[in-house]
């Protein structure tokens, strides 16, 4: 198993103009692996979203290192990591995140829309199809349940075949029963040789490795 992600020492502080800083991450380092599935877990305010920005590209620490792909993420160009994040990470969120005015087929490939010449949508409807969402196609995400909703942005997240997929509260909208479709989805994800990083602050959760965050660090064991 080759290391997908590798966060080395994070640390990030939020500066709010006027207002005291704000610990978002303290010295935090893990690894995800192909195959793996593991979650972060801990209570509101613990630092998981950051935790996920940082390892997805979106967020620079002020310290330490982000690998994805061996590749020291902030140390790219910020072009050059805006295409290692298209290439390499899916991201999946609560709130979902669909464009509300396109169709389930457009939201699967809004990531692709300002491609010139890409032909992914053979794949998006393939993917469509997969997560069991080819009956809403052509609907807009207003007219899906939010289990269907959570499964065109899994299908989303899949579609330039990542190596890492970074889910945020994946589960916090759903359902028991969507709850565990969307878990198995990205179980049987990392079963395929992806690497999945989920944040929880659901401990119920199994996972290879549960990482517990307490005010941004590291909960000892
Ligand atoms: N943009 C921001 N500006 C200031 N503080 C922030 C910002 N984002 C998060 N925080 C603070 O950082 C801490 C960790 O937040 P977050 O990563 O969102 O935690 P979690 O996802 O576990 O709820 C919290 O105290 C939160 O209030
Ligand atoms: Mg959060």
């Amino acid at each position: 198993m080759n290391d997908v992600l590798t966060m080395h020492n994070v640390t990030k502080t939020y500066r709010p103009p006027g207002r005291h800083e704000v610990v978002g991450l303290k010295d935090v380092s893990l690894k995800v692996e192909s195959g793996a599935f593991k979650v972060v877990c801990g209570p509101s305010g613990s630092g998981k979203t950051t935790l996920l920005l940082a390892a997805g590209g979106l967020q620079k620490p002020e310290s330490g290192s982000v690998k994805v792909g061996g590749e020291d993420i902030y140390a790219l160009s910020s072009e050059k990591r805006a295409r290692c994040r298209a290439g390499q990470i899916g991201f999946v969120f609560q709130q979902f995140h669909l464009i509300p005015f396109l169709s389930v087929l457009e939201n699967v490939l809004a990531p692709t829309l300002a491609v010139p010449g890409n032909d992914s949508e053979e794949k998006a409807r393939c993917l469509v199809d997969f997560f069991g969402i080819s009956h809403r196609i052509d609907h807009p995400p207003s007219e899906l349940s939010t289990g269907e909703r959570q499964r065109v942005a899994l299908a989303r997240a899949m579609l330039n075949d990542p190596a890492l997929v970074l889910a945020d509260e994946p589960t916090g909208n759903l359902d028991e029963k969507n709850a565990e479709v969307v878990l198995k989805h990205l179980r049987d994800f990392a079963a395929r040789g992806g690497a999945v990083l989920v944040a929880t602050h659901d401990t119920g959760i199994k996972a290879d490795e549960k990482i517990q965050l307490l005010d941004g660090a590291l909960a000892g064991p």
